[in-house]
């Protein structure tokens, strides 16, 4: 292993999120328009190339990698590439490999991906309400999504629930959504909603729904412990005495949480933003591709890129507007 990555800030990288995919078999509103135009694939890195780019990052101290996307299971043989990591995880220098999906095909992949050393997944879902789902997610169907957390859940994945907090949509349901994870002995983590991409009508004030209010909610109904534990992701815990249930939250907006970060993100493309938050990124593309033999370019392109990582982002919503909003959207990235 070669020096480990530190940033300006004295930020230890050791978390890296890899889209494969900006592509996505939903339209969630506060993520993408539904026009979205993708990239052409020939844009894409290849699965060897992500392979020799995540590599070099777990040479150089990456622990914890995340893949996502748009949805990552619609990449197209995207199997190889989760096998091709578990070489990483049974060497010990990964610690994690893990995924953030949908769960629309997850019941086609749950025993792969276990078998490829996986053993959490997170799953987005903002309702358990059929009819809100489609609205929510404009071409998802929550019936397959259940399923998926199903077949996960029998291969042996720990699931855990992403849910994006939004004001008069799935407010009134954080009740049956709390009970269910409990219920499925799954955890459950609550975001707050991100000025990210330009998504059409939908005004992000009138969506945010602040996650200290969140708590209160729960404050309402249950004893809620305050937890040392991490993740090494951004979610804070708590739990709720009465069902010894774990709640996470993320939380942008009402608390920053920047000065901890750990992670940076690479894109299908191979441009590292080394803030989910700010617009500046490293293009590691030409490093890779116009050195096949040698890794000390990619190298030298990746520390240059982590010298650049700001110190955190400037969403804000506190003066009644949407200040620090990012022109691109979350598919971009994966969160
Ligand atoms: P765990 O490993 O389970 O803690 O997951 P995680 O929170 O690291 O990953 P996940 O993909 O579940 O993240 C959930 C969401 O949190 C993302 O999709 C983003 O919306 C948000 N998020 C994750 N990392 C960051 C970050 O560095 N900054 C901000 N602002 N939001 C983040
Ligand atoms: N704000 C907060 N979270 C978002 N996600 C997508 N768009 C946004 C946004 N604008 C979440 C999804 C999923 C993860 C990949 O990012 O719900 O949990
Ligand atoms: Fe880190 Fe940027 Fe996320 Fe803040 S928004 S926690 S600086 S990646």
């Amino acid at each position: 292993m070669t020096a480990p990555l530190i940033d300006p800030f004295a930020r230890s990288i050791t978390y890296l999120r890899v889209s494969v995919t900006d592509r996505c078999d939903f339209r969630c509103v506060y993520c993408m328009s539904e026009d979205m135009k993708f990239l052409p694939k020939k844009d894409l890195l290849t699965l060897e190339e992500l392979d020799r780019m995540c590599t070099a990052f777990v040479h150089m101290g990456v622990e914890k990698l995340r893949i996502t996307g748009g949805e990552p299971l619609v990449r197209r043989n995207i199997m190889s590439f989760f096998n091709a990591m578990t070489r990483h995880l049974d060497s010990g220098a990964l610690k994690e490999l893990t995924l953030t999906t949908n769960g629309s095909q997850l019941h086609r992949f749950a025993d792969d991906l276990y078998a490829a050393g996986v053993r959490r997944v997170n799953v987005s879902l903002d309702t358990l309400d059929e009819d809100k789902f489609s609205q929510i997610t404009r071409w998802g169907r929550l019936k397959q999504v259940l399923n998926g957390i199903d077949a996960a859940q029998k291969a042996g994945l720990r699931v855990k629930i992403n849910a994006v907090a939004l004001k008069d949509f799935n407010e009134p349901e954080l009740p049956q959504i709390t009970q269910w994870c409990a219920e499925r002995d799954m955890d459950l983590t609550w975001i707050e909603v991100m000025p990210m991409g330009d998504i059409g009508n939908e005004d992000r004030l009138d969506q945010y729904w602040s996650l200290k209010d969140v708590r209160k909610e729960y404050e309402n109904h249950y004893t809620v412990t305050d937890l040392a534990e991490r993740t090494g992701g951004p979610a804070r815990y708590v739990r709720l005495e009465e069902t010894n249930q774990k709640i996470g939250f993320i939380t942008p907006l009402s608390h920053n949480f920047c000065e901890s970060c750990n992670r940076v993100r690479l894109t299908c493309t191979g441009e590292l933003y080394m803030c989910l938050g700010q617009e500046d990124m490293a293009d590691l593309r030409g490093a890779l591709r116009d050195h096949p033999d040698t890794e000390q370019p990619l190298e030298d392109a990746i520390r240059a890129a982590i010298n650049l990582k700001p110190k955190g982002h400037d969403f804000d919503y506190s003066r009644q507007s949407v200040d620090g909003k990012m022109s691109r959207h979350m598919s971009h990235t994966g969160g």
